[in-house]
């Protein structure tokens, strides 16, 4: 999704801006563009593509000034072309903008027939062209953007800059995230704490509908009535190391790498300290009371619930209700009012889960959030915040947080199996004896990243790959299939083992590899049967199992992935990680952008 950033600042704005927009980088974009202030006058350069050609283009045509907006941008209305890009501008009003104006047709008609005149097919313009033409009418700026956002409706975070005013910046969210930041007689706003980190640690993240007036001295906030507001000024720390590569060729190489001690820390914070029993936020939910627990996500994040979906019923005991976000926000859904609700998301801002957490609120018993950023708006909606720890995670393509979420639902899992009775303190001590094991089982998985890569290089010819897997596995190969195809562009389709002879077996042929997640569970005979229907066809089997396993079938398979043996009910965390690296190396054989594949964003912030 769109990056914003703004500046009013003590230092020419166009570095900090570029930098800034580095920071953005990996919520996916198309083109970019910035506007500063030099005495009073617009001075706006966009391009195309990369950020490396707005660079360019500055460098070769300066934009001057300590004032400033700039944009990255993820095209949802009209192509990305430079006329496209943000900043949008009308009259004395530049305007960036992420989300969507879902009745920027209707405003377009209506500032139409009033006499402006639109330059692109942008929903974004008819914000700069309403605020101008208010402002022509004589409304002050912060009266005239007010006015214009009580009209639009969908999703927005915006920032203003205005001809003439070089200390004011106007500032609104609306379903899409925005921080304030706080300098040195300097003011600075942003999409998120990593952009602003440079310039600033203390951060205000505005809430729902607020608007807020900037001026180097500092910040005047208005909630969506208008009345003035205090919001929470934290700090935020972000590294700088935390958001380079470390020496790595990609982020997400980086942050597959990352998951023994990303899991680490969340296996150490869910831990007592005696490590005989599991201490987790998640006991504030009440377990022991509910009917049912429903788990809702989007992506990767839904194929994390969907693994705790075999935890929390095998385990706890619980009915689960797995849905993705974007249909559950829309259905018909006879609530009972005594669920629990749990909304998974690395983000925070996914629209769709965000909404779908919306829906629900004040209907069910209790909700709570498995999220990566803690100060989120689906972490600051949520009844209580199960946070994953993995630290920013920059890769499109989601690895360190996916296992991080398996991690902290597992946690949350056992702990709701104590508090309805299910396991006394000696079986809780021996699967936190298991649980304890993940960060030294996920770096035996690294391992064998050589032969894995080899692997993928092999893969990465085919035009079809099929994933397969029973019971928790079969989310596994949901998320294997996905990385696969998000990140590489080529066709992959996940499906449970079982589900091969009603239908996808038709695919089946020589040059269709089969990734087969098969560890020597109580599963594990039904799965090799229909490996064996696939070798019959012809079909290049990669068998992903334990030495067990390939021991017993790994007989004339095309290849084979040993993992390390490690207790059943942790097999899908580990298998994540050949399912990431043969994504990453296939993505690497291919050339394609791995950390931020083509058409992708790292947070969907618009449905
Ligand atoms: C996964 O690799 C993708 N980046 C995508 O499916 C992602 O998991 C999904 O958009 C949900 O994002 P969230 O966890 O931030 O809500």
């Amino acid at each position: 999704m769109c990056g914003i950033i703004g500046i009013l600042g003590q230092l020419e704005a166009a570095p900090r801006i570029l930098d800034a927009l580095k920071r953005l980088e990996y919520r996916g974009y198309d083109s970019a563009g910035l506007t500063t202030l030099l005495n009073g006058k617009p001075i706006r350069r966009r391009a195309v593509g990369k950020l490396s050609a707005l660079r360019q283009l500055v460098a070769a045509d300066p934009a001057p000034g300590s004032t400033g907006i700039g944009h990255t941008r993820w095209a949802t209305h009209g192509a990305p072309t430079v006329v496209n890009a943000h900043p949008h501008a009308a009259g004395p009003v530049h305007v960036v903008h992420n989300g969507i104006i879902e009745n920027f047709r209707e405003l377009r008609e209506e500032l139409t027939e009033a006499g402006c005149q639109f330059e692109t097919e942008t929903d974004t313009e008819v914000v700069a062209q309403m605020v101008a033409h208010l402002m022509a009418g004589g409304a002050e700026p912060f009266e005239a953007v007010s006015r214009t956002l009580d009209r639009v409706s969908g999703a927005f975070a915006l920032a203003f800059l205005f001809k003439d005013q070089p200390d004011l910046l106007i500032a609104a969210r609306h379903g899409s995230p925005l921080a304030i930041g706080w300098g040195e007689d300097e003011m600075f706003v942003g999409s998120d704490a990593i952009a602003l980190s440079p310039m600033t640690s203390e951060i205000t993240y505005l809430e729902e509908g607020d608007r807020a007036i900037l001026h180097r001295s500092g910040a005047q906030i208005f909630d969506a009535e208008g009345k003035p507001v205090k919001r929470a000024r934290r700090f935020v720390a972000v590294e700088q190391s935390m958001v380079e590569k470390a020496g790595h060729k990609h982020f997400m190489a980086k942050e597959i790498h990352e998951q023994p001690g990303a899991v680490g820390l969340v296996v150490a914070r869910n831990v007592s300290a005696d490590r005989s029993r599991i201490a987790s936020p998640a006991d504030a939910l009440p377990w022991d009371r509910i009917s049912r627990l429903m788990l809702i996500a989007c992506g990767t994040a839904s194929y994390a619930g969907h693994i705790a979906k075999y935890w929390f019923e095998g385990l706890a005991g619980i009915p689960v209700e797995l849905d993705i976000a974007s249909e559950f926000r829309y259905r018909d859904h006879p609530l009972l009012g005594d669920e629990a609700a749990v909304f998974i998301s690395q983000s925070g801002e996914t629209a769709d889960t965000l909404a779908a957490l919306r829906h629900v609120t004040g209907r069910v018993q209790a909700t709570a959030a498995v999220v990566n950023v803690v100060e989120s708006s689906i972490a600051r909606e949520a009844g209580i915040v199960l946070p994953i720890l993995a630290g920013p995670e920059i890769g499109v393509a989601s690895t360190k947080a996916f296992t991080c979420q398996l991690a902290t639902l597992a946690a949350a899992a056992i702990l709701a199996a104590r508090m309805r009775g299910r396991l006394d303190k000696a079986a809780e001590a021996r699967m936190v004896a298991e649980y304890i094991e993940l960060p030294r089982l996920l770096t035996l998985a690294l391992e064998d990243e050589a032969r894995v890569a080899g692997i993928a290089q092999d893969i990465a010819a085919a035009q079809d790959v099929l994933y397969l897997g029973r019971g928790p596995m079969f989310p596994i190969a949901l998320e294997g299939a996905l990385k696969l195809k998000e990140i590489s562009y080529i066709h992959a389709e996940g499906y449970a083992s079982g589900e091969l002879k009603h239908g996808p077996i038709a695919l089946v042929d020589e040059s269709v590899p089969v990734i087969v997640m098969a560890p020597r569970d109580a599963l594990f005979e039904k799965t090799v049967s229909n490996m064996q229907e696939v070798m019959a066809r012809g079909g290049r089997v990669v068998l992903v199992s334990d030495a067990a396993g390939i021991e017993a079938a790994g007989d004339g398979v095309w290849r084979t992935i040993r993992m390390p043996d490690c207790a059943p009910w942790l097999a899908p965390v580990l298998y994540a990680v050949p399912a990431q690296l043969l994504a990453y190396h296939a993505a690497l054989a291919k050339g394609t952008d791995v950390d931020q594949p083509r058409n992708l964003a790292k947070s969907v912030t618009v449905e």
